[in-house]
């Protein structure tokens, strides 16, 4: 099995959605399960330039600009379509998610490769037989709350990749309580199965 993990969170030292995020892979990991490791941090590009989603501009027409993104955008396609498994860590920004992640969703809205348009012109997902597991934090936001505009749209993006058995593990309002938080989360870590 090959295990795609992703982190999020700008902060680097002290993060605990990265701590979390490497809980679950401990968890779920099997000796011979291969992790393949991205930190969205450390390489990122904005899509710009395009017309329509997909990112589907020839060759001959791209430009400098284009040439970089479709260079990440390739390999981070590759990461996700060879891996089993994905998790993914991220802490709500500004009731959303990190513009990194939300640029690595661009990137990844790959057509052709991690989803298709079908006859009657509506999108299917091409990322089938994965499963992900989020580990979401937040200071005060409640998961799931009417100001929480990160989980519903992670989950919904990787719908439309295909990927549709979704675990979640939230260490959410940490601000509030954040023994109880920690607690909450490593307990529903133990729970997977
Ligand atoms: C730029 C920024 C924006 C934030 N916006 C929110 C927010 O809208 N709601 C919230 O509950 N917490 C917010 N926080 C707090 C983070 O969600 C919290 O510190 C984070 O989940 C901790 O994860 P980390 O330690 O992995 O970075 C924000 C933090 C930063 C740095």
């Amino acid at each position: 099995m090959k295990i795609y993990q992703i982190d999020s969170s700008a902060r680097k030292d002290g993060s605990t959605s990265r701590a979390l995020a490497k809980k679950v892979l401990q968890k779920i990991k099997k000796p011979k399960d291969e992790v393949i490791y991205r930190d969205l941090n450390e390489e990122m590009v904005f899509v710009t330039g395009l017309t329509e989603s997909g990112m589907n501009i020839d060759e001959k027409d791209q430009n400098e600009n284009h040439k970089k993104m479709f260079k990440l955008s390739d390999q981070l396609v590759k990461e996700l379509k060879e891996s089993d498994v994905i998790i993914i860590s991220a802490p709500i920004y500004n009731y959303g998610p990190p513009a990194t992640l939300k640029a690595w969703s661009d990137l990844a809205a790959r057509v052709g490769e991690t989803f298709r348009f079908k006859p009657n012109g509506r999108r299917e997902g091409l990322l089938k037989n994965k499963r992900a597991y989020l580990v979401i934090t937040s200071g005060g936001t409640k998961l799931n709350s009417n100001e929480d505009f990160l989980t519903p749209w992670l989950k919904y993006i990787l719908n439309f990749f295909g990927i549709e058995k979704i675990d979640i593990i939230c260490a959410d309002q940490m601000a509030l309580n954040y023994e109880k938080s920690i607690k909450d989360a490593e307990k529903q870590i133990e729970n997977i199965s």
